[in-house]
C-alpha cells in the first residue's frame, strides 16, 4: 500500500497530518505524535495581535510612564495569552530540535503590517511551511466582500515576497465565490490551500444578554439526573459500558447491523 503523497512541494508518507492547534503546545506530545506516525505539524496561530499587542507594549513601555499608575494596569487587563511572538519562535526552534517531520507555522491576520517580518522569523526559526490563517471578522459597513479579499491577497503577495519556503492559505469555510477566490490565492502565490478553518460559535443568552452558558447547562444537568433519579456522575459514569451489558458480543453485533442499515 503506498499512501505516500505531496503537499506544499514536500514529499509525504501519507496526508494525515496534525492541523493548527493546541496539541502542538508541548514538546512531549509533538514526540508522541510523530511516533505515532503524524506526518507533518502545524502549530497554533500566531495572532496578529499578539505581534502588534507586543509592539504597543514596548512603544507605551518606552514611552509612558505607567508603571507611575500601576492601578491603570487594572483598567485594561491583558488577555490570556498562549505565546506571545519571541515564545513562539522559540517554542518552533524546540520543536524543529525535537522532531523530523516537517513543522508549519501558522500566522493569523488579515492586514498588512508588520508582521510580514515575522513571516521571515519564522522561517529562520526553521519553519519548513508556513500556513496562513486569513480569517477575518468583516465588521466594518464600509468595507466589502471585495475589499476582504483584496486585503487577503495583498497580505499573501506580501508574505510571499518575504520568505521562500511555501505558504499555504487557511480558508473560511463559508466564501461566495470560492472557486473565483482560490484561483486569485493561487495567482497571488499560494502554494496551497487549507480547506477550511471551523468557526466555534459563541452561544448567546437572549434573555439575559449575556454570553456565558455555563449555570444554564448546570442547572440543567441537575434537574435532568434528578427526573431520571440519577445521584451522582459516578453513579452514571460507565453505566452504558460494555463491560456492564451481559452480552457485549450480541450488542456490538445489533449495533454494527443497524449501522449497515
Ligand atoms: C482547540 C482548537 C484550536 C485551534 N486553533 C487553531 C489555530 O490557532 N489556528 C488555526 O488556523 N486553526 C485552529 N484550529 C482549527 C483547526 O486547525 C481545524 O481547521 C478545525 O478544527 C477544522 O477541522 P476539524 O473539522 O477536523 O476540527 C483550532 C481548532 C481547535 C479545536
Amino acid at each position: 500500500m503506498d499512501l505516500s503523497t505531496t503537499y506544499l512541494g514536500m514529499r509525504l508518507p501519507h496526508p494525515l497530518i496534525v492541523g493548527s492547534g493546541p496539541l502542538a503546545d508541548d514538546l512531549d506530545t509533538v514526540r508522541a505524535l510523530e511516533d505515532a506516525g503524524a506526518a507533518m505539524l502545524v502549530l497554533r496561530s500566531l495572532y496578529e495581535e499578539e505581534i502588534t499587542g507586543e509592539q504597543m507594549e514596548a512603544f507605551f513601555n518606552a514611552e509612558s510612564h505607567s508603571e507611575s499608575f500601576p492601578e491603570a494596569e487594572s483598567y485594561a487587563p491583558e488577555p490570556e495569552r498562549a505565546f506571545g511572538p519571541d515564545e513562539y519562535l522559540e517554542h518552533l526552534r524546540l520543536i524543529k530540535e525535537a522532531v523530523r517531520i516537517p513543522v508549519v507555522a501558522s500566522l493569523n491576520g488579515a492586514t498588512s503590517g508588520g508582521w510580514h517580518s515575522y513571516a521571515r522569523m519564522l522561517e529562520q526559526a526553521g519553519a519548513d511551511a508556513l500556513e496562513i490563517q486569513i480569517y477575518h471578522a468583516a465588521s466594518d459597513m464600509t468595507s466589502s466582500a471585495a475589499d476582504v479579499e483584496r486585503q487577503a491577497i495583498h497580505v499573501v503577495r506580501e508574505v510571499k515576497r518575504s520568505v521562500r519556503i511555501p505558504v499555504a492559505v487557511k480558508l473560511a469555510p463559508l466564501l461566495t465565490a470560492f472557486a473565483h477566490f482560490a484561483k486569485t490565492l493561487d495567482s497571488a502565490g499560494a502554494d496551497g490551500l487549507v480547506l477550511f478553518t471551523r468557526f466555534h460559535h459563541v452561544d448567546i443568552d437572549v434573555d439575559e444578554l449575556e454570553v456565558s452558558h455555563l449555570r444554564t447547562v448546570l442547572r440543567d444537568v441537575e434537574s435532568w439526573m434528578n427526573e431520571h433519579e440519577w445521584i451522582s456522575l459516578s453513579e452514571m459514569r460507565g453505566n452504558m459500558s460494555l463491560e456492564r451489558i451481559p452480552d457485549p458480543a450480541a450488542y456490538e453485533r445489533t449495533n454494527f447491523r443497524m449501522a449497515l442499515r
